[in-house]
This record gives C-alpha cells, structure tokens and sequence, in this order.
C-alpha cells in the first residue's frame, strides 16, 4: 500500500481554488500583461493603455495578478516578481508561458467544465476530438509543447546510441511526430541519418522549421496524411510512436502497431515513448492518469496503455526482445523492441534420403562433418 500525506482542509481548499490561479496566469499572457510591464513598472491606467483595454477590469486583475504572486506592488503601480522577466516575458529565451497553449488549452479548459457529464457518458461531450483531421489543437502542441517534451527527446537519443551508432544506416520514422523532436534526437545520432516526420499535414510545416533549426534540412522528409492509411515507406531503421497511441483503443493501437512494425527493417527496432500504466501506482503516475483523463474528454476511447498492454501487442508483431527503460525525472517511459535473430539450420533428412536409395553424407566417404 502506498503512504501518503494525510489530507488537511488547506489542500482541498487549494485545489478548489487552483483553477483561478490558472486562469489568471492564462489571461495575463493572453492580455500581454507581463510584456506590457517588462520595461518598466505601470499602474492600472498605464497598462489599461498600452493593452488597449478598460481600466476597470485591468485594475481588477492586476490586483488578482498581484494576490496570487503573478505580479508585486510598489505603491499604486505593479511590476513584475524576480524571475518573470525570463519567463513570461515573450521575447525572453526562456519564455514559457506560450506553453498554456498546450497545458492549459482552450480546448482542455472547456472540455474540463463537462468532465461530470464525460464521465456519465464515458466520452467526449464537446466538440473537441483529438482524432478528427485538423483538431486545432495538434498545431499548438507541435508549436508549444517542446518545454515538455525535450526531456524525453534527450532519453530516447541515451537509449539507442549505442545501437544506433554502430549501424551502417539510420533512416528513422516517426509517426505522429509532432514538433517532430523525437525522431530528429535519433537522426542526430549518425551523421548519415535521415528522418521521415508523418502527421497531419498541417501540423509538418512546424516540424520542418524544428527540423532547420536541428540542422536537419537536408536528411528531414515528410508523409502528410492519416497514420492508418497513408503508406510510410521504408523499410526502417527505427520508427518511434511518440505520445500517440494513447489516443486510441487497444485495438486500434495495436492495428497501428502493426502497420508501423511493418515499415521496420529485419534488424531495426520499434520505439514506443509515452506514458505508461501497470509499473507505477497512480499515486506515482500524474502523467499517464492525467493524459488518460485527456483522451476521457477528447476521444472514443483512447487512455494510457499499460506496458504489459504493449508487449503483448509488440509479441503479436514478433518483436520478442522489448525493454521497458525509465529515467527519474522523465515521466515517459522508452519502449524499445527488436525482433532477436532467428537462428538459421540446415537440415537433412538422412531416413528419407536412405529410403528414396540416395547415398547419405555417412556413405559418401568426403562429407564434412555435419
Ligand atoms: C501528442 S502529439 C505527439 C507528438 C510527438 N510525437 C511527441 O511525442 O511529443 C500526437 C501527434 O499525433 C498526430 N496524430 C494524431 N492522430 C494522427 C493520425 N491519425 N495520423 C497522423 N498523425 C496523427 C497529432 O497531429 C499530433 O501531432
């Protein structure tokens, strides 16, 4: 049994109010209040003027921005708390607020005020559906997301270095690529090494400029179109499934898994990176129960798959060598699988040989050993 705290009365309390707090942050950067208060400290009228918007409902946020830490006074005017200036100003190199794109999406934040009645239901009461072509929300996460996600770009490049690096060629696909980081991290690992990023097409041009951005323009390709049936080439040397197969059931994860282990060379290996069930308790697993609740709001019937779930699905496609790996600090876990080399025999019938009269090897007098 896992220990944990004991609740108080100031925890429920917290989360019963955590949602102002992440409305304020969402509104602050939606507004350009912490642009608008980069240079110098303002007060209400100032920022009301440089925002273009009422006095009265900058006064009343400032001051809300202020009681929950987001902003600090001095006298009548507001300026920005240490450390805001490298992260929610804009221009900042380590600017992180557009990431409420992505963690607090429009879509996530109306989809989260109908989660009773998703879960009656069992599925998505709203319009937003993950799996529809052009869901909006893809582009911001490709655009947005990175802050998240680099972590797990950097642990799945630990993984396969050794093996990647002692090949002879290293063409990599990866589909539902997003940013398109993961499969970039494993092109990177040989000089000679090529990338082919598969999404929705209007989500590959963000994965291009990350492409450039990595280097990578000459050896970065792409397949535009549905990961069910758009044809992925190949054979490859690794084709990694990033944060996707959580989007879907069983089933259809496993029909993906097999188009994808399809596309892979008899040597090369199948990369699973997300979020996985089974090997932690929830308690220890914010990011799998999490993004299960996601595709709860979002899906038919996508959640977070257990990696007992994958290698049976992977043992399906005759990958019969897979290895789970975990980072601390990384919440996805890397899936690697290989199919283990089939030992190859030659075989003799010597009884039906001697019974059709033909001299066997024990006859001949010059047969090698075997
Ligand atoms: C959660 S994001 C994962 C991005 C990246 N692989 C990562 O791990 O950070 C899922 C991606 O899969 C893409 N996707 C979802 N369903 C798809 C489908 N049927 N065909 C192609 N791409 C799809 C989405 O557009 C999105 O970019």
């Amino acid at each position: 049994m896992t220990q944990s705290p004991p609740l108080t009365r100031e925890t429920l309390i917290d989360m019963m109010l955590a949602y102002r707090r992440t409305a304020l942050l969402r509104v602050g950067l939606e507004l350009g209040v912490f642009d608008a208060l980069a240079e110098h400290p303002a007060d209400s009228t100032a920022v009301a003027a440089r925002l273009g918007v009422r006095e009265r409902g900058t006064r009343i946020l400032l001051g809300a921005l202020a009681a929950v830490g987001l902003l600090v006074t001095d006298g009548p005017r507001f300026r920005l708390p240490d450390g805001a200036d490298e992260l929610l100003v804009s221009t900042a190199a380590g600017y992180v607020g557009a990431g409420v794109k992505v963690a607090a999406s429009h879509w996530e934040w109306e989809a989260l005020g109908r989660l009773t009645q998703a879960v009656r239901f069992g599925g998505p009461v709203t319009e937003a559906d993950a799996e529809a072509p052009g869901f909006p929300f893809w582009r911001d996460f490709a655009e947005h997301a990175t802050f998240a996600t680099d972590a797990g770009a950097a642990f799945l490049a630990d993984e396969l270095r050794p093996w990647a690096q002692a090949r002879g060629s290293l063409d990599v696909l990866d589909i539902g690529c997003g940013h398109g980081l993961f499969g970039f991290a494993v092109a990177k690992l040989l000089a000679i090494g090529q990338v082919w990023s598969l999404d929705w097409p209007e989500v590959l041009p963000i994965a291009g400029r990350n492409a450039e951005q990595a280097g990578l323009t000459r050896r970065a390709h792409t397949i535009a179109g549905d990961a069910f049936q758009v044809p992925l080439g190949g054979p490859y040397d690794v084709v990694v499934l990033g944060n996707l197969l959580f989007q879907f059931s069983e089933r259809r994860a496993a029909e993906l898994l097999a188009r994808a282990a399809a596309a892979v060379k008899p040597d090369g290996q199948l990369v699973i990176v997300g979020f996985t069930t089974g090997d932690a308790p929830p308690e220890r697993n914010y990011g799998a129960q999490l993004i299960s609740l996601l595709m709860l709001l979002w899906t038919a019937d996508g959640e977070a798959h257990s990696t007992a779930t994958y290698e049976k699905l992977l043992a399906a496609q005759g990958f019969d060598a897979v290895e789970v790996c975990a980072k601390p600090g990384v919440q996805h876990r890397v899936i690697r699988a290989s199919r283990r080399p089939q030992p190859t025999f030659a075989f003799t019938d010597v009884s039906a040989a001697r019974a059709r009269g033909d001299s066997g090897p024990d006859d001949s007098g010059d047969s090698p050993i075997l």
